[in-house]
């Protein structure tokens, strides 16, 4: 039977939180893109199906991944969208017969690009000198990853001419990559320092993005190809060059020095562009570097000012992605691994082929139901799956009839592999783990989650210097790492006096890192980074976020049922309670149980001129960024909403203000003012003369009511910057 559609919602975005947090923050994918997309698309598919169900935190509202604490933050002027995707023909043509309809008669010219298999980037020139390297973090707001990005040699430093003068200020948008020749060098490199190879060539653009030094990054050759054009300003704006299409945009781009891809190819019929998606879908092997599809994009930018934006996407551009590859080959073997969580994973050892891109000698089986509901047995022919990214899967035997006589069904262990005590089958769940708390598999694991830089951060603490700390019995769990001593640690094996003094100094360091650090070192399932800086945001200690029952957490903004309950029962354990009073007594921080007084203290400080009401802003002001505008007006009780309503009490119309939100705004006489309006709004709570209604008694101020209308309708302001009009429109 299968559940409610709102628990099966719940569930799965929380799943794709998890996954996200793996992709984005921590640069280690736990399944392939197919499923995670699989994920994606059942969760679009009920909640179209239940709309009510909708909530702007859905992952299906937001574009990629979460902000993580490492680098600074960076707010988009231009917001970085995502694409939608076509996995076939038949959604390829639908896609096109939209974008059809919505031009009412004009016909659409498409610019097919390779979707490279990298990280979106945004650099940003002030005046002809590059002064920003931004990730696409949340679409919103990135991190700024200058330091680094100025080491790829691909991205100019400086750009104009006399020919081509620079503009004012210039976003250009693209893809940072690892060639498939860079990376089998950075492998050879690994393999010589007797280091892990690195997974594949993205993990490794990534990786290299974040690191702290950017000598680091230096080393790991990486590359750029630009897409796109971000903010664009012209001064004076009659310097604009005429850039009314994609493909002029394009070539703008490439005059100012920044590296084009050759591929791009221009397209009439919808069927040109399945076409030229399968061949590239043959031939992306052939490349040297890794593409996972083909980005069509609608040429003229006055068709795509038509055409507009969801709340996610572009409705002018589409992603076709290509399926995973598969290949067959000898199922030699099927083995059991157990992982940080206590999760038993099936895994099938492979006589080793080449697909997706590399060798694969194992692949995964997922869990027991799947093994046997595939039958797969050591010896068969099996088909392998790879998309191009971290984990290949087995898909099912190629052929049972060749199977040796008496053959029987593979067996799932009843015991672990690493400990031996008797593995359990939560119910309800597809997974099988040991629950023991010291097996030697999920102890490890947790140790070097919880040093690791989205948790703890305790440099020098990886996966190897963990299994020299159990193996020597010093340590067995996360929190006997606070009482190591130097003398403890020079014992072992190739650690000398100043690699030990720095380990403790930093294990040492890290007692202090926030609470939210600390919550997700802890390694409680679901709760990863975002869900632990949601649950402190709201309950400031971790003594108060004990003390709450499941309906209190789950009422938190960001946390729900699934993660308030996994939290509540992780910490209704004994054996769980006395090693959180192991870091008690270690003097880890539990969180500032001042801090919502003092936030409070703050906020009464303030004038709360707008107590209530809501404000929504859009284009930019020439005094506050996205962040500060919001911070001016929630910390003055009131609320910054992403679009227009009824209810709104103000609409601040910036530069370059969105069409659409000025034109509702005018539809519902909701008051429209301009920055100085704005600033006295801030001081006084009052809207200019010409909005003065006459004195109606002591009517309270309106109410806002978000769910009414809070999907931003936000990317208006970003078509009338990034895609600036031509001339004489
Ligand atoms: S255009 C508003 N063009 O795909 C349109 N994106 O799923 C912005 N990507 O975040 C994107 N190659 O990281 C565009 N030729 C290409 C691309 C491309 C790769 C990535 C990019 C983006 C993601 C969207």
């Amino acid at each position: 039977m299968s559940p409610e559609p709102a628990v099966r919602i719940d569930d799965l975005r929380t799943q794709i939180a998890h996954h996200n947090e793996r992709y984005h923050t921590l640069d280690d994918p736990e399944i392939s893109d197919a499923d995670y997309d699989a994920l994606v698309r059942e969760l679009r598919e009920l909640e179209a199906d239940n709309p009510d169900l909708i909530t702007p935190d859905s992952p299906t509202q937001q574009v990629g991944g979460a902000i993580s604490a490492t680098f600074e933050p960076v707010q988009h002027e231009v917001p970085m969208m995502s694409l939608d995707n076509a996995m076939d023909r038949d959604e390829l043509r639908s896609w096109a017969d939209r974008v059809v309809k919505g031009l009412d008669g004009s016909t659409p010219r498409f610019v097919c690009e390779l979707k490279f298999d990298g990280l979106a980037m945004s650099l940003r020139y002030e005046d002809g000198a590059f002064v920003r390297a931004a990730t696409r973090g949340d679409g919103r707001t990135g991190e700024d990853v200058t330091a680094n990005v100025r080491t790829i040699d691909d991205v100019p430093h400086q750009v104009g001419d006399a020919q081509h003068p620079a503009p004012r200020v210039l976003e250009v948008r693209g893809e940072v990559y690892m060639a498939k020749s860079a990376f089998e060098r950075l492998n050879e490199r690994a393999a010589a320092a007797g280091d892990k190879p690195f997974v594949n060539p993205r993990n490794s653009a990534a990786g290299s993005l974040r690191q702290k030094d950017a000598a680091k990054t230096a080393a790991r050759e990486l590359s750029f190809f630009s897409y796109q054009l971000g903010q664009l300003v012209f001064d004076p704006p009659g310097d604009a060059p005429d850039l009314a299409s994609h493909g002029s945009q394009l070539e703008f781009i490439g005059a100012l020095g920044f590296p084009v891809n050759e591929h791009v190819k221009f397209l009439d019929t919808v069927d040109e562009v399945a076409d030229h998606c399968l061949h590239w879908q043959e031939h992306r092997h052939d490349l040297d570097y890794e593409i996972d599809g083909v980005v069509i994009k609608v040429d003229d930018l006055r068709q795509r000012d038509v055409l507009g934006f969801t709340s996610r996407a572009p409705r002018w551009a589409i992603a076709y992605k290509f399926p995973p590859e598969e290949r067959t080959t000898t199922l030699l073997d099927i083995q059991v691994s157990v992982g940080r969580t206590g999760r038993a994973t099936p895994f099938a050892v492979l006589d080793p082929v080449f697909v997706g891109g590399s060798t694969v000698g194992m692949a995964t089986l997922h869990n027991r139901e799947q093994v046997q509901v595939k039958d797969v047995r050591p010896g068969d022919t099996v088909i392998v799956r790879k998309a191009g990214d971290v984990i290949p899967e087995v898909v099912g035997p190629a052929a049972t009839n060749e199977r040796p006589e008496g053959s029987v069904p593979w067996r799932f262990p009843d015991d672990c592999p690493a400990c031996g005590t008797p593995l359990t089958q939560p119910e309800g769940e597809a997974d099988t783990r040991c629950l023991a708390p010291d097996c030697p598999a999920t102890r490890d694991g947790k140790i070097a989650y919880f040093a690791s830089r989205g948790a703890m951060d305790i440099e020098g603490l990886g996966e190897q210097m963990v299994e020299k700390l159990t193996a020597a019995g010093l340590v067995r769990d996360s929190a006997d790492l606070y009482s190591l001593t130097v003398e403890q640690l020079v014992e072992l094996d190739r650690v000398g006096e100043t690699s030990a003094q720095n380990l403790v100094a930093e294990i040492q360091k890290s007692v202090d890192r926030p609470l939210p650090k600390f919550l997700t070192a802890l390694g409680v399932r679901h709760l990863g980074p975002s869900a632990s800086a949601a649950l402190t945001g709201a309950v400031h200690t971790l003594d108060s976020i004990t003390s709450k029952s499941v309906e209190e957490l789950a009422a938190v903004d960001g946390v729900g049922g699934v993660i308030a309950t996994t939290v509540s029962e992780w910490f209704s354990q004994e054996a769980n309670q006395a090693y959180i009073e192991k870091f008690r007594s270690a003097g880890v921080n539990f969180g500032d149980p001042d801090a919502a007084e003092r936030e409070a203290a703050a906020r009464a400080a303030i004038p709360q001129t707008l107590e209530g009401r809501a404000v929504v802003v859009t284009g930019t002001l020439s005094g506050f960024n996205r962040e500060e505008t919001a911070e001016a007006i929630t910390s003055r009780g009131g609320k910054s909403p992403g679009s227009v309503s009824k209810k709104t009490f103000a609409l601040v119309a910036g530069e370059s203000a969105g069409a659409s939100k000025m034109t509702k705004a005018e539809s519902l006489g909701v008051p429209v003012i301009d920055e100085a309006e704005f600033v006295v709004l801030l001081d006084t709570g009052d809207l200019p003369d010409r909005y003065a209604v006459p004195d109606t008694a002591d009517a309270p101020p309106d109410q806002t009511d978000e769910t009414d209308d809070s999907l931003p309708d936000q990317p208006d302001t970003a078509s009338a910057r990034q895609e600036p009009s031509p001339p004489g429109t």
